[in-house]
């Protein structure tokens, strides 16, 4: 046997006569300098070599190949490109064929597709996924896919980048066969052998008859322009794919190829290339915090809800989602049975929608009961309070939580404002209470902020994570104060909107220039959404606290206070006729907000739509700095993640830390000393902001790891 090292990462081995090429670089074998040079040496061995008669690729460990190593994106390339190992591949002489298990994502798809045959076991996921990173396929993935399914699969797997099964894989083309024992290698092995047997010719992907109907594809490519430039508004990348795959169908495979390379790279140079990326790699780091490091969490296999208001039957659901059983509390019988409806209701629509089925239904919610006897809680492994936002009340159901929970027992609250840090101390087990703190609807946001008390043990921080986990959310520490990270840094950038809209802004301005930086709505349509009345109920709690020399604009209470709360009156900010989900601007507001200018002695002036959206932001990135110094926030990647997943932060921008960045935080600091000048209350530059100025650091320079358990 003739065992050889092409490279560390890629070996080549001779199995009678076909010519075994394993790619070995665990984790996912990504395809690194060094797996490309092994890949191109090995198939240039391959190919000379005359005992050889077929090759076989496969991946050793979990998966074929994962895809490309992103960690070398915007380094120096070394060569061997992806794109010429593949070309070699599919010019190779023999047979080539690959063997799938596991992930074949992005650059690995690509090598399969420039393999001559492909087979695939179940469990394989195919996809390019290139688009999600703000990347597209870049080693032919644009020109051999279509060529081989045909123009709208081929787009739609790269455009969503959507992972593929083996059989839908096989149903489309993408792969041969499927090697049903589950034996990656005896099954490519076998696939080789049957084809040598049948004398099987190399079969290239580029020669594939996929583009062949030029009108149609022509037809298929202006339906996914429209539609790309409705779903994926702002984004740089599926453009781009849209426009590899056209040139190849212009110009030939290999102006396609080319062309294609050509836009890889500018994505590559793009900071929504950079913005994606680093998204990827907050999320990860993410969960994983000093308490993790340090403690195991306990088990959690029942969960109480006391509240089933808007939270709590949001938050009911999402744990019967993930088929775990739960209690609930509420403070009557009528109250009990209104959230037991109000979580039937989500059901009933799924079911309506023909998302779910009847019996599926009837099993999720067997496992839901409900009481208004705390005692129904004594055996529970955690506990999540959303009731009133009021402290008294929160004391109320703290101290039966207290008389009646098991030891042990993780007792969370929902508050979205009140100071864990009392609750917790009022209990006999502060150790065991920690902030949950879920965003509406709960059942549907990724988001869950994880308030870290000063008492609590690290052990209730880790079952909080694994709660998230479990749960299927992204879940961020945050530390106690007034609003935690996203509503404390909210509070501060919607209070720049509102000064804007004071000084000569209109709320639609407003909403369009955050629209257009890439938000799905402006701060002004949220509101109208989420309800004007939460805001104000805040803002009349807060009246008494309020530093009475800070700027207060009242145009949002003059709306309140007419009944105008927004979607579900049918007027706020904007108009919502005979129940319509988009607003029209109203004329009516705009003379309110004159009015108002003029009662507080404003005389309006005009903003352009950057210098609207250099405020909201500058805004944003002060406070956020504020929430690190005060280690509300552990690191910026904390706050970057919080604004991806509960607040519409656009993706591809990385989130408010990682922007600030790209800006330049010098640049920032700048713009608050120049806003100060006109209110230096608001705008006072954050001690941290200062600092990483003065040091010409960055925000990314404070994003560290925690290694956990
Ligand atoms: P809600 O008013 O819809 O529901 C509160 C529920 O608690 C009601 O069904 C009420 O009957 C029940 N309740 C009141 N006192 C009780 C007691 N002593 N024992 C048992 N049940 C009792 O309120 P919502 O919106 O669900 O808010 C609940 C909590 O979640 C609040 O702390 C709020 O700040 C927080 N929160 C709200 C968000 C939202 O968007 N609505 C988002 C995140 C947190």
């Amino acid at each position: 046997m003739d065992v050889a090292q092409t490279t560390d990462k890629v070996t080549r081995e001779l199995r009678g006569a076909v010519m075994l090429i394993t790619v070995d670089h665990p984790p996912v074998n990504a395809l690194g300098a060094e797996v490309r040079r092994g890949l191109l040496a090995a198939i240039e061995a391959a190919d000379q070599d005359p005992a050889v008669h077929a090759v076989l690729i496969v991946g050793a460990g979990s998966h074929f190949i994962g895809g490309a190593d992103i960690r070398e994106f915007g380094k120096t390339r070394t060569p061997p490109a992806l794109p010429e190992v593949c070309d070699r591949i599919e010019a190779c002489r023999k047979p080539v064929i690959a063997a799938i298990h596991g992930a074949a994502l992005g650059g690995g798809l690509e090598v399969a597709l420039a393999a001559h045959y492909r087979l695939a076991v179940d469990g394989a996921k195919l996809g390019l996924p290139e688009v999600q990173l703000g990347l597209m396929p870049g080693a032919g993935g644009t020109q051999r896919t279509p060529r081989l399914i045909g123009v709208v699969p081929a787009l739609d797997i790269a455009l969503t980048g959507r992972h593929v099964g083996a059989a839908e894989a096989l149903a489309l083309g993408l792969v041969d066969r499927l090697g049903e024992s589950g034996d990656t290698l005896a099954e490519g092995l076998a696939y080789a052998q049957a084809l040598l047997a049948s004398h099987a010719a190399p079969r290239r992907s580029r020669d594939a008859q996929g583009l062949a109907d030029v009108a149609a594809v022509k037809a298929a490519l202006a339906a996914a322009r429209a539609d790309t430039a409705k779903k994926s508004r702002g984004l740089f990348s599926p453009m781009k794919i849209i426009d590899a795959v056209e040139a190849g169908l212009d110009h030939g495979f290999d102006q396609g190829m080319k062309t294609e390379r050509a836009l890889f790279l500018e994505c590559i140079d793009s900071p929504q290339r950079a913005g994606l990326i680093h998204a990827f790699f907050a999320e990860r780091e993410v969960s994983k915090t000093p308490e993790l490091a340090a403690a195991k969490p306990r088990k959690i296999a029942h969960v109480g809800v006391v509240g089933g208001g808007t939270m709590g039957a949001g938050i009911a659901i999402a744990v019967l989602d993930a088929g775990l059983p739960v209690t609930m509390i509420e403070r009557d019988t009528p109250s009990l049975e209104r959230g037991r409806q109000n979580i039937e209701k989500v059901y009933d629509s799924l079911v309506a929608r023909g998302r779910m089925t009847p019996d599926a239904k009837a099993a999720t919610l067997a496992r839901w009961n409900g009481s208004t006897q705390y005692e129904a809680l004594a055996s529970v492994d955690l506990v999540i309070e959303a009731v009133f936002e009021e402290m008294a009340v929160k004391h109320g159901v703290f101290a039966e939580l207290d008389r009646v929970c098991k030891p042990g027992a993780v007792l969370a609250t929902n508050t979205s404002y009140l100071d864990i840090d009392e609750i917790a101390a009022r209990t006999s087990r502060p150790a065991d209470v920690i902030g949950l703190h879920f965003f509406s609807p709960a059942n549907v946001m990724k988001l869950l902020e994880v308030v870290v008390p000063a008492q609590v043990s690290a052990d209730v921080v880790a079952t909080a994570f694994a709660l998230a986990k479990t749960l299927r959310k992204t879940a961020v520490r945050a530390g106690v104060c007034d609003g935690f990270i996203g509503n404390r840094i909210l509070g501060v950038y919607k209070t720049a909107a509102d000064h804007l809209m004071a000084d000569g802004a209109s709320p639609y301005q407003i909403d369009k220039a955050l629209r257009d930086f890439g938000y799905p709505m402006g701060p002004y349509q949220v509101s109208d959404l989420a309800g004007g009345d939460i805001g104000w109920a805040t803002r009349k709690r807060r009246a008494a606290t309020r530093d009475p020399r800070a700027r207060y604009v009242q145009i949002a209470d003059r709306l309140c206070e007419r009944g105008w709360f927004g979607q579900k009156t049918g007027r706020g900010f904007y108009l919502y006729p005979d129940g319509a989900r988009t607003g029209t601007p109203d004329p009516e507001v705009e003379t309110i907000v004159d009015a108002e200018r003029a009662r507080a002695g404003i005389a309006p002036r005009t903003f352009t739509d950057a210098e609207i959206v250099r405020r909201y932001l500058a805004a944003m990135i002060n406070e956020g700095a504020n929430v690190l110094h005060e280690r509300i926030a552990l690191r910026p990647l904390d706050i970057d993640v919080t604004f991806l997943y509960g607040y519409g932060f656009p993706r591809y921008r990385g989130g408010p830390m990682h922007y600030a960045d790209t800006v330049g935080l010098a640049k920032v600091l700048a713009d608050i000393r120049e806003f100060a000048a006109d209110d230096p209350l608001f705008w006072r530059p954050s001690p941290l902001l200062v600092d990483l100025v003065e040091r010409d650091a960055t925000f990314a320079s404070l994003n560290q790891s925690f290694q956990s358990k």
